[in-house]
């Protein structure tokens, strides 16, 4: 089998972008995508799937963008100098797919193209309809075709883990034999447990035709909460290329975790003696960053990442690490990049010494947006007299997530408590320019605040999930707030999953950041109704909204 070098190191393929994405409400903008993938990057991982260009014209340009701003430099501009990442764009087993992925990626110094196949009876039988030689006939025409237009091919059979393993190692040699370079085994539907994970991956290397000249990948699905583990027997059945997202996000239960397989290799190598090229200390900001783009939280007790994942409350455990870390402690926080409420700036620090640390985590600013961190910062400076790297991340966060800004907060005024109603005024400048403001009363003072912003901006819509924490502790802490949320109209054009080809309604997160939560959660819904209004708009300009 063709390990790529080194026999023992495992690359890190990142499909954030592209299975990430498709989780509910995971909907990205192209600035959003950009970021992570500088994050990526930044991260070391080794191929960025940027997503599924045939879906529609906005998603080729944004891979395309990735293509050309990731997949070229080693991180440019001064960065972290790293490897160039591998640049991936997923297509269906047809001509027009591949075409459109191939177009997107070319821009890549190391372009990829995956394409996939179902091959299991029950994909093949009611999902294809296709007789299992039509679907090798199929696999021989596309991968051969591929390959005539790029040198880095990966191919997967769809619902490996429900395959028959006889017809996998035809398929899969079939695939070797046209030109694919990297073969991936996905466990789609999660189903599988690690021991027949194990089983699968040792059979199709030894049982496949060619497979020497290849590098096998695996990619698990979480339905059952066996992701990481299945990736980890994978592995160790010999599989070289693990398929993962940050956070674990990804359709129904989402993908394999990518801190999770990587820090189980890095904690565990002498078991493992496994190695990957990922910058385990860039971990933490990338968790963080996809979390405030999606707008999908982290839960408290995530491996790796969750706000508990270092935290030891109970006085036993703080007994036992006071005396010794490594009684409770498996991995350093300072390892996957978390610092222990590190104090960066304080009060009277200038833009010079901003500017420092944002280097030092591995964020360039233009000087306008230098300028506008630097207010945010004074800002904060004033309320909060200790200023941590989460502080920074979150305003940090708080500044990059607003894309395109139709409304912004000028002022808001609740009032609320056990007498009387819950009133907010806000005062929004519009797209015009003009101030506009309003009052409303609601259940508490975030929905009176919503209501009074829904009276000027008039998008319809419903809040699907709201979520508030605190950055850093003490009773100044920041407080943050994402929030999802839908268009009521549902006129926008749907994207439909490349697998399934169901498609899912458009929604919209936001984050926010403040030490006063109702203007962190005001921040918040604003951000999700501007990006709301710059898609509709968008697809109102194209003439792609449904009536
Ligand atoms: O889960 C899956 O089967 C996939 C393929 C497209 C690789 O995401
Ligand atoms: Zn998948």
């Amino acid at each position: 089998m063709n390990t790529a070098l080194n026999p023992k190191s495992v690359r890190i393929f990142d499909t954030t972008l592209r299975d990430g994405e498709q989780s509910p409400g995971a909907s990205l903008t192209s600035t959003e995508k950009l970021e992570i993938a500088r994050a990526l990057a930044r991260l070391g991982v080794d191929v960025i799937e940027a997503g599924f260009p045939a879906a529609s014209p906005d998603d080729a340009a944004g891979v395309r963008q990735i293509a050309e701003q990731v997949g070229n430099s080693a991180m440019g501009d001064g960065e972290i100098s790293r490897r160039v990442p591998i640049i991936c764009g997923l297509a269906r087993a047809n001509k027009n797919d591949v075409d459109a992925a191939w177009n997107a990626v070319r821009y890549a110094s190391h372009p990829r193209i995956h394409t996939f196949i179902a091959t299991s009876p029950i994909h093949m039988r009611y999902k294809l309809r296709m007789d299992p030689e039509e679907v090798v006939e199929r696999v021989r025409d596309i991968v051969s075709y591929a390959r005539s237009l790029c040198e880095d091919i990966e191919f997967s059979p769809e619902d490996a883990g429900r395959s028959e393993p006889e017809f996998l190692y035809l398929v899969l040699s079939e695939a070797i034999k046209a030109g694919a370079t990297t073969l991936n085994i996905p466990d789609t539907v999660g189903y599988t447990t690690p021991d027949e994970f194990y089983k699968l991956i040792s059979g199709i290397i030894a049982n496949t035709p060619g497979i020497e000249n290849a590098i096998v990948s695996v990619h698990c699905h979480n339905d059952l909460g066996l992701a990481t583990a299945n990736t980890l027997a994978g592995l160790r059945a010999g599989a070289r290329q693990a398929e993962v997202t940050v956070n674990g996000i990804g359709e129904r239960a989402g993908n394999t975790s990518l801190e999770e397989v990587v820090m189980a290799l890095h904690t565990r190598r002498a078991m493992f003696g496994l190695t990957t090229g990922i910058d385990t200390t860039q971990i933490i900001r990338a968790s963080r960053l996809v979390s405030t783009y999606t707008g999908i939280p982290v839960q408290p007790n995530k491996a790796v990442v969750g706000a508990n994942a270092f935290a030891h409350e109970a006085g036993i455990h703080q007994d036992g690490m006071l005396k010794h870390q490594e009684t409770y402690e498996i991995m350093r926080p300072e390892t996957v990049g978390l610092s222990r409420s590190k104090l960066v700036l304080g009060k009277h620090s200038g833009r010079h010494a901003l500017r420092v640390q944002l280097e030092e985590l591995g964020i360039q600013l233009t000087q306008a947006e230098l300028d506008q961190a630097f207010e945010r910062y004074k800002e904060l400076a004033d309320k909060k007299k200790v200023i941590t790297e989460a502080d920074l991340q979150a305003l940090l966060g708080a500044q990059t997530n607003k894309g395109e800004e139709y409304y912004s907060l000028q002022g808001l005024q609740v009032s609320c408590g056990t007498m009387g109603m819950p009133t907010a005024t806000v005062r929004l400048r519009g797209p015009d320019g003009e101030l506009h403001t309003h009052a409303a009363v609601g259940t508490g003072p975030v929905h009176a605040t919503y209501c009074a912003i829904d009276a000027i901006v008039g998008v319809p819509n419903t809040l699907l999930e709201f979520n508030v924490h605190a950055v850093t502790e003490g009773i100044d802490a920041l407080g943050e707030v994402t929030v999802r949320l839908q268009a009521n109209d549902n006129q926008l054009p749907e994207r439909a999953s490349p697998q399934n080809g169901r498609t899912h309604v458009r929604t919209f997160g936001g984050y926010g950041a403040d030490t006063d939560i109702i203007v962190a959660a005001a921040k918040a819904y604003l951000v999700a109704l501007n990006k709301l209004l710059a898609v509709s708009n968008v697809a109102r300009t194209k003439g792609e909204v449904v009536a």
